[in-house]
């Protein structure tokens, strides 16, 4: 079986240690500090809070997914549905529908995992000022004895509520006096989570401690994926490894990713060598094709112009006289308002003063394709 896992949480023997992230986090999270996590996208930050909880003595954790969310009152629903999931006796319902009775709060069964569901009537529609009850309640079931660590995860997509500064400022208010519960903010929009905790006129202004998450340890990640292919027999030199990181960019989501694509077009008792990287890229292609497409059809001719100077060239200095020249953009300035719509369509990032491909096997197939 395939060993590489990605695009979900992976824990246990598919979690890669990261010692010193999961001992920080860990003695926040004992202390009850508030933390932000911030690395890019797919390096471990949602991994790195669960594994870090799962290990926790008696910790329970009360997930929140506020990825795509549109409206506080969307906010508070998620709040609700991972309220249920706190694991606690059978008076906790009852007290849920008596100090949540004004939301009008309905109890139902999940048919898949016969678990209690806790949804409110959709008529209903929670405001900002519905939060303190809702973190009253979650506090009440924080003790020394069954501790809470309480997660937002795609913390930053709350910026985009219409109502943000009076939500966050609701969650702010009440999250201060809960001093001895930890809560752990993730996001993977830098400008986001800086402008919520780094800005002086946001409610969390320096109200978390940060903790940065990027690559694993090289050493230790390239450890574990020999290890993972060794499991099918298979050996991989170095200089595949090397060169699976460098398309990757170090990122261990996308790492996974190509290893899985590797295993899947090698065989047992073969040494992989870097010749066996284009099938392991035209299998993914295959898998990515429609959002590849999807992309070209989004972007004008000229954008599409400085993607593949991009993909070519690399994205340290856009804006100099060589890579102009190379481009066939002639214009700064169209290269400057090019990479701000291509930022806004989350295609590119930016990224320690380089822009870099979201997803660096769109860059690989814009390469291959010679566009
Ligand atoms: N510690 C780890 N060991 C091995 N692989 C990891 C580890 N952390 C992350 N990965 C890889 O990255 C993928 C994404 O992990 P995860 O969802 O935790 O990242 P994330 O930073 O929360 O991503 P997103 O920004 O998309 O929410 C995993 O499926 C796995 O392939
Ligand atoms: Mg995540």
């Amino acid at each position: 079986m395939n060993p590489f896992r990605y695009g979900q949480v992976v824990k246990g023997k598919d979690f890669c240690r990261r010692p010193e992230l999961v001992t920080g986090l860990s003695a926040q999270i004992l202390r009850g500090q508030n933390v932000y996590i911030q690395g890019e996208r797919r390096t471990g930050k949602t991994s790195l809070i669960f594994e870090t909880v799962r290990n926790l003595p008696k910790f329970r954790m009360v997930w929140i997914d506020l990825l795509g969310s549109k409206t506080s009152d969307d906010v508070l629903k998620r709040i609700l549905t991972a309220v249920m999931s706190i694991e606690t006796g059978s008076g906790f319902l009852d007290t849920i529908l008596r100090k949540l009775s004004h939301m009008k709060p309905v109890v139902g069964v999940d048919p898949i995992t016969g678990l209690l569901t806790l949804s409110v009537d959709a008529a209903v529609e929670l405001k900002p000022d519905s939060i303190a009850g809702i973190l009253d309640l979650i506090a009440s079931q924080h003790s020394k004895r069954k501790p809470l660590a309480v997660v937002f995860d795609e913390f930053q997509d709350i910026m985009s509520l219409k109502d943000a500064p009076e939500t966050l400022a609701q969650l702010r208010s009440k999250i201060q006096f809960q001093s001895d519960i930890s809560y752990v903010f993730a996001g993977s929009i830098r400008k986001k989570m800086d402008a919520i905790f780094n800005d002086p006129d946001s409610a969390f202004f320096k109200s978390a401690v940060p903790i940065h998450v990027g690559p694993l340890n090289r050493d230790i990640f390239e450890t574990f994926i020999r290890d993972k292919f060794r499991i099918g027999k298979r050996t991989l030199t170095p200089e595949t490894l090397g060169a699976v990181f460098d398309i990757c960019f170090h990122i261990p989501g996308d790492i996974q990713q190509l290893c899985s694509a590797l295993w899947e077009t090698t065989d047992r008792d073969e040494t992989i060598a870097a010749s066996s990287i284009p099938a392991a890229l035209d299998l993914i292609f295959t898998q990515e094709l429609k959002g590849y497409e999807t992309i070209l059809t989004v972007v004008s001719s000229q954008q599409l112009k400085l993607l593949t100077a991009l993909a070519r060239l690399g994205g340290k200095a856009p804006m100099a006289t060589a890579f102009l020249k190379n481009s066939g953009i002639p214009q700064a300035s169209s290269v400057r308002r090019g990479l701000g719509r291509l930022m806004a369509l989350r295609i590119i990032f930016h990224y320690e003063a380089e822009y870099r491909f979201v997803n660096p096997f769109f860059r690989a197939w814009l390469l291959h394709k010679k566009l």
